[in-house]
């Protein structure tokens, strides 16, 4: 997982912060453009920023209370933006494994209760706070978990853009500027951040750092997997891996990453895609996202590793695991041939 997180902010770095065009490349990945129930409506018609700006909007919300416990759709109270902050209106919003593993608890130190989870999302710009300038109500923005100040000595090093301030940060409940929460319940119980993004909410406040403008005519329903799985997983075929034409890559875990990655590995000229998952329908999927060959580590009791040692000459070329599962990543290693990169 250390080296998606590192593929995500690679990813990132290659493209223009809050540049209108950076999306256009990732609408083409994306393929053909469905429309989903926003598109085509006006912010104007969505929500009225003169009747929002600087109150606090009472909206819904789905909160967790404990680990495994449901989400609750709750009324909540979300305060405008302080310094440096933006409130959103969430349009789409998408389940990344991530946010299972949050709402499992599966790391008890980094329990927040209660909490709003989600990290993965596209809306409209409420309103903005203090010192904001590059963002105005209105504008469309995918938000980011792995946010950027733009000064810090890790924002203006070109080999990282793990910002020092903003970068992602499991830890983290509460938001930078005075360590306190922007949601509440009604009765003022202040409810948790999540992953410097907290999106399974009809608004949120976010560092505007955390915030990414995209082009306005990008499909808003896709645009919500820019904000995670498609970046992290094309990100660690095409930057962290840098996959060369012709070569061969094996993807661990066929989920929203490794299909982002395969995607990666066939935008880059792979030749060979091996796809590696315990469940057999994600082959198809694997497929369309170009897969040439796949492994079921279910349908023999000889290593993985094994099996594509003799399928690819002694190994693959590059070797990508998105299972999130420390064995695998072995298996994931152990599967490349001695020259790899990974
Ligand atoms: N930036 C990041 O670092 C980043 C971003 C997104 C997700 N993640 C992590 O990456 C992992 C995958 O995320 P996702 O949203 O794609 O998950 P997902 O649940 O959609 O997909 C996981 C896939 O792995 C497969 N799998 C499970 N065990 C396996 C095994 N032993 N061998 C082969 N395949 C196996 C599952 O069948 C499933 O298809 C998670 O751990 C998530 O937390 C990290
Ligand atoms: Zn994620
Ligand atoms: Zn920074």
């Amino acid at each position: 997982m250390a080296m998606l997180l590192q593929a995500r902010r690679i990813l990132t770095q290659t493209l223009p912060r809050r540049n209108s065009n950076s999306s256009q490349a990732f609408v083409k990945l994306l393929g053909s453009a469905s429309r989903g129930l926003h598109d085509n409506v006006p912010g104007s018609k969505l929500f009225d920023p003169n009747a929002t700006s600087g109150k606090v909007i009472t909206c819904n919300a789905a909160v967790v209370r404990g680990p495994k416990q449901p989400f609750l759709m709750e009324t909540i109270r979300v305060d405008p933006p302080r310094k440096m902050e933006v409130r959103i209106k969430i349009l789409y919003t998408s389940i990344c494994h991530t946010d299972l593993s949050a709402w499992k608890g599966e790391n008890e130190a980094q329990r927040a209760y209660p909490r709003i989870l989600g990290h993965e999302a596209v809306g409209l710009v409420e309103s903005v706070g203090e010192g904001v300038t590059d963002l105005k109500a209105g504008d469309h923005v995918i938000p980011i978990f792995n946010g950027e100040c733009g000064h810090c000595p890790y924002c203006t090093n070109k080999t990282t853009n793990l910002c020092q301030t903003y970068r992602v940060n499991p830890f983290k409940s509460v938001m930078e500027n005075d360590g306190k929460c922007r949601f509440s319940t009604m009765n003022g119980e202040p409810i948790f951040h999540f992953l410097n993004t907290s999106t399974f909410t009809e608004y949120s406040v976010l560092d505007s750092a955390c915030a990414v403008k995209i082009d306005p005519n990008a499909p808003l329903k896709k645009m919500s997997l820019l904000s995670c799985g498609v970046s992290t997983g094309v990100g660690a075929a095409w930057n962290a891996a840098n996959v060369q034409a012709g070569s061969s890559v094996a993807i661990f875990g066929l989920g929203a990453l490794g299909l982002a990655a395969s995607e990666g590995a066939r935008a880059r000229g792979a030749s060979k895609i091996i796809g590696v998952d315990i469940n057999p329908e994600k082959f198809n999927k694997g497929k369309e996202m170009g897969m040439t060959d796949f492994v079921n580590p279910k349908d023999s009791s000889k290593p993985v590793h094994q099996r594509i040692r003799e399928m690819n000459s002694g190994g693959v070329d590059y070797s990508i695991e998105c299972a999130g599962n420390v064995e695998v990543l072995r298996e994931a290693f152990l599967s490349t041939h001695d020259v790899s990169h990974y």
